[in-house]
């Protein structure tokens, strides 16, 4: 049985960190599982780091829905979130019910993930979760919103921190089970982690979060362009490039098979 949205909030009362990473296809959602992480997000980051597009917009519902198909056949075990994509939820709650209920029909996650804590996605968080569809919020840098506030840290001024912490409570009030906070300031993620009951998950928002996520393709040297707060874990990419350097090698020189 999946993990439950609850049972995340229990681990944050306990204080063992939530570990989380994207997944976008069925072999590395598989690994990621068997590897024991704790959430596996289809993340719209997908439609930069697997399909070669420079931003997250525009990735379609349909792209998502293929995508996470392939990621449910592979896990067992984590929650699987899926992001909405740009455009599937903005217009307001019945176009993000009517999104966030064929995620959850036809492919198997467990909850969906949407971006901002503005009035109009607070009401659309509180209309998803009475309809029982687990909701997990994002707020701090906003990668749908990246034409308006690009991708610099944010919540450097006091004001802007103060409309951060605003934001997460509200969505935490709205019934949100979990919040990304994605590069905000470490003090300003800290003070929402102990201010809010359920947990934050940060990335490139300091050590005093719930849990950590990263893009998958980025801890694996398999992205070409990493955020400055990622860590390479593996070097995935010079790999692959060896390999088919000695397959090549191998046919050229009839040596295989
Ligand atoms: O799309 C994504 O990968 C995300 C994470 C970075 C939180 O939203
Ligand atoms: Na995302």
């Amino acid at each position: 049985m999946a993990i439950a949205t609850h049972q995340l909030i229990k681990r944050k009362r306990q204080g063992h960190p939530i570990v989380m990473l994207t997944a976008w296809d069925y072999p590395f959602a598989k690994l990621l599982d068997g590897a024991g992480v704790d959430v596996i997000l289809v993340g719209d980051s997908l439609a930069m780091v697997a399909l070669g597009h420079r931003t997250t917009l525009p990735l379609t519902l349909d792209d998502t829905i293929h995508h996470a198909q392939a990621v449910c056949r592979g896990v067992d075990n984590a929650l699987v979130v899926c992001d909405l994509p740009f455009m599937s939820y903005q217009e307001g709650p019945v176009q993000a019910m009517r999104s966030a209920g064929r995620v959850l029909k036809e492919t198997g996650a467990g909850a969906v993930k949407l971006e901002g804590g503005y009035p109009a996605i607070v009401e659309t968080v509180a209309r998803l979760t009475l309809s029982g569809i687990p909701v997990m919020g994002h707020v701090g840098v906003t990668p749908q919103s990246v034409h308006r506030q690009g991708y610099g840290r944010q919540g450097k001024t006091e004001d802007e921190g103060e409309r951060i912490l605003e934001e997460a409570m509200a969505l935490s009030r709205a019934g949100a089970f979990g919040i990304v906070l994605e590069n905000i300031t470490h003090d300003l993620a800290a003070e929402i982690t102990t201010t809010l009951p359920i947990p934050t998950i940060g990335i490139g928002a300091g050590a005093r979060c719930d849990g950590q996520v990263l893009v998958t393709s980025d801890i694996l040297g398999l992205s070409d362009r990493q955020p400055p707060f990622a860590k390479i874990y593996a070097h995935l990419g010079e790999k692959v490039t060896e390999a088919v350097q000695a397959f090549s090698q191998d046919v050229r020189d009839r040596k295989f098979p």
